[in-house]
C-alpha cells in the first residue's frame, strides 16, 4: 500500500485550481492508499502573516476538504502548525539544503518580484518546509498541480542528500502524482498563465451560481476565426481547457468542429461552460453551508487528524535524530 501525502495552504477559498489540480485526486485515492492530507498554515506564514484570519482561513480549507469528499475515517486529515514534528524536520533539513539551489527556485524567484517588502526566509526555505512535510510521513505519492513540480525534484534531491550523508536508504524518493497523466495546469479566465487566488481570476468552489456566470461571461474572447482549423489563442485555448476539465467529452468535440468550421459562438460556450461548473461546485458549496455550524465536529476531526499525523511523524523524528547521532543523557 502506497502512502500518500498532500497539501493545501491556507490562504483563502479553494479554486477549480486547486480541486482539479489536487483536491478532487486526494478523494479519489483515499480508498486504495494510506492518506495523509493537511491544511499548510504554515506555508501560509510566508504571504499571509496575519493572525485576524489565521484560525479562520485554515477552518475555511478543512470545511472545503470535507465538503469535496474527503473522509477522516479513511484518510489521516490535520493542520500543519498541530505536528510539531514538521518544525523540528524542517529545521534538520535546512542544515543540508544550499543557499544556491534555494534561490533558482521558481515559486521563490516569483514570490520574491511579488511581494519585494517581504522576501522573509520563510519564502526563501519554503521547499525544506515542503520536503519536511512528505518526508515526515515517508510518503511515495504526491497529488499536486504542475506547479509543485519542481518542489518534488528538491524533495527528492534533500531526500536523496540526506540518504547519501549518513550513509543508509532511509527516505524514500516520493514522486508528483496524477495517475500516469501529466500534471494538471487550470487556467485563469483572463487569458493569463494559471488560475490564482492572488491573480484576482479563480472561481471558488463556493462562489454562487451566479457568481460563476457572471465571472465566465467576463472571460475574454474576440470576434471569432476567420480561417477553417486555425489555431487558438491562448485566452480561447483557456476556456477549452475549462470546458475540458469540467464537460462531457461530446460537448467538448461539439465546440472544437464549431471552432475549426468558424462557427463558434462564444455566448453558447460559455453558457455550457458555466453550467458544467456549477454541477461540480454545487454540492460542495451544499455541504460546506452545512459543515460551517458544526464546530464540534471540525474540533473533533482536527483533533483526532493531529493525533494520528503525529504518531506517524513521531517516529519518523525518533529515527532521524538518532541517524543523525542526538543522544540523550
Ligand atoms: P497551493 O495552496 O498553492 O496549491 C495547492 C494545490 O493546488 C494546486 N493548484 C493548481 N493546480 C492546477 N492548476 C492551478 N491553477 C492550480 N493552482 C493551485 C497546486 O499545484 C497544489 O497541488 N506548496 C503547496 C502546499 C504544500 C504541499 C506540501 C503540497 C505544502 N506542503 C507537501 C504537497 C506536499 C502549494 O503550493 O499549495
Amino acid at each position: 500500500m502506497d502512502i500518500v501525502l498532500s497539501g493545501i495552504r491556507s490562504t483563502g477559498k479553494l479554486h477549480l485550481g486547486n480541486y482539479f489540480g489536487a483536491l478532487r485526486n486526494f478523494i479519489r485515492m483515499q480508498d486504495e492508499n494510506r492518506c495523509y492530507f493537511f491544511i499548510a498554515d504554515l506555508h501560509s506564514l510566508t504571504t499571509h502573516p496575519d493572525p485576524k484570519s489565521l484560525h479562520e482561513n485554515v477552518k475555511n480549507v478543512l470545511i472545503d476538504y470535507l465538503a469535496a469528499g474527503l473522509d477522516p475515517e479513511k484518510s489521516v486529515i490535520y493542520v500543519q502548525s498541530d505536528v510539531k514534528e514538521v518544525i523540528e524536520l524542517y529545521l534538520y533539513l535546512n542544515m543540508h539544503a544550499y543557499l544556491g539551489e534555494l534561490a533558482k527556485t521558481v515559486s521563490f524567484k516569483e514570490k520574491a518580484r511579488k511581494q519585494p517588502k517581504n522576501v522573509n526566509a520563510g519564502l526563501f526555505t519554503y521547499p525544506t518546509l515542503m520536503a519536511a512535510d512528505i518526508l515526515v510521513h515517508r510518503a511515495d505519492k504526491v497529488p499536486v498541480g504542475k506547479d509543485q513540480e519542481q518542489h518534488l525534484e528538491m524533495t527528492r534531491r534533500f531526500a536523496r542528500r540526506f540518504n547519501n550523508l549518513y550513509g543508509l536508504e532511509y527516505f524514500k524518493e516520493p514522486v508528483a502524482y496524477n495517475f500516469g497523466e501529466e500534471l494538471v495546469k487550470i487556467p485563469g479566465l483572463d487569458g493569463s498563465g494559471k488560475m490564482g487566488k492572488s491573480e484576482g481570476n479563480a472561481i471558488y468552489l463556493s462562489d454562487t451560481p451566479k457568481e460563476i456566470e457572471k465571472k465566465v461571461k467576463r472571460a475574454l474572447t474576440d470576434s471569432g476565426p476567420t480561417e477553417f482549423n486555425s489555431e487558438k489563442p491562448d485566452y480561447i485555448e483557456n476556456l477549452f481547457t475549462l470546458l475540458r476539465v469540467v464537460s462531457a467529452p461530446e460537448v467538448v468535440e461539439h465546440y472544437e468542429n464549431q471552432w475549426n468550421r468558424c462557427e463558434i459562438r462564444y455566448g453558447d460556450l460559455k453558457k455550457q461552460l458555466a453550467e458544467d461548473i456549477i454541477k461540480v461546485t454545487s454540492p460542495i458549496r451544499e455541504r460546506v453551508i452545512e459543515l460551517s455550524g458544526n464546530e464540534p465536529y471540525l474540533r473533533k476531526v482536527a483533533k483526532e487528524g493531529a493525533e494520528k499525523a503525529r504518531e506517524s511523524a513521531a517516529a519518523t523524528l525518533a529515527d532521524v535524530r538518532e541517524i543523525m547521532g542526538f543522544k540523550s543523557f
